[in-house]
């Protein structure tokens, strides 16, 4: 059985802090990847949320994060034109990929607009390649997942007792029915694959999303397999970025900091 770690939580004032306070981390973290490994696996995800990080990784740090050495991928894709604005490839490349010194090489957008699903979420999986098949560090394929949190408790494409949660072999699967707007089919990550990074980290903000959260990461109802957050887990660490707004039913004994 494999030994689940317990997340950290963090608890900031406002999302303006704590998207400070991950992007700081994102930094620290894709330096030591590069520093010992020479690149940085970064999964990306979409959503609202996230716009205020990357514009904040494309503002500060431009010059300092090792853009050349990274290589990005997304943990979910709305099944539209990359050029729509429901594309969270598009959100992504205008508020920080476009920004930002990063070849676009090294940049590898989930495909929404090919048909069939199924042959887009296969060649997405031949690109990320089979997960490692080892325990502990040496099942890594990325270094840090990116997510944010649905208020209904769905993460990526993953939404509460959806069948895709079920997936165990396939690293990506096409999600025909979205459980939340905009309700087009999606591809997504599965478990397996999102549980294959070193660090997963959630980003999560507002009052709306509290009790998905406090449902995600405490009792009574932990064991709950129906709720994807309840599945997904880093291999060394999984963070959870919160505001107060989203941190509101939580027990403050849960928080880290
Ligand atoms: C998507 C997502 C999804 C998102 C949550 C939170 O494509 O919709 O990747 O999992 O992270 O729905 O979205 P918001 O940040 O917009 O609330």
């Amino acid at each position: 059985m494999v030994r689940r770690l317990k997340p950290h939580v963090q608890v900031y004032p406002n999302l303006r802090a704590e998207t400070t306070a991950l992007a700081r981390h994102i930094a620290t973290v894709a330096r030591k990847c590069v520093r010992e490994r020479g690149v940085f696996h970064f999964v990306l995800s979409g959503g609202r949320t996230p716009k205020a990080l990357y514009r904040l990784l494309a503002r500060r740090y431009r010059e300092t994060f090792p853009w050349h050495a990274t290589q990005v991928f997304f943990g979910d894709e709305r099944c539209v034109t990359p050029a729509d604005p429901e594309s969270n490839y598009a959100m992504a490349r205008a508020a920080l990929l476009s920004h930002v010194p990063i070849p676009l090489t090294q940049i590898h957008r989930l495909p929404g607009e090919v048909r069939p699903l199924s042959k887009a979420a296969a060649s997405y999986a031949s690109l990320i390649g089979p997960l490692p098949s080892r325990r502990g560090s040496a099942s890594v394929r990325f270094d840090l997942v990116l997510l944010g949190l649905g208020s209904d408790g769905h993460l990526a494409s993953l939404f509460p007792g959806a069948s895709a949660l079920r997936e165990r072999r396939r690293t990506v699967v096409a999600v025909p029915h979205a459980g939340q707007p905009p309700y087009v089919p999606r591809l997504t990550l599965t478990v397996p694959a999102l549980c294959s990074a070193r660090e997963v980290c959630f980003l999560v903000s507002g009052e709306e999303k509290a009790a998905a959260v406090a449902a995600s990461l405490g009792a009574p109802h932990a064991e709950d397999r129906r709720l994807p957050a309840n599945l997904i887990h880093g291999v060394q660490a999984t963070v959870w970025f919160l505001d107060r707004g989203a941190a509101v039913s939580l027990p403050r004994q849960s928080w880290t900091s």
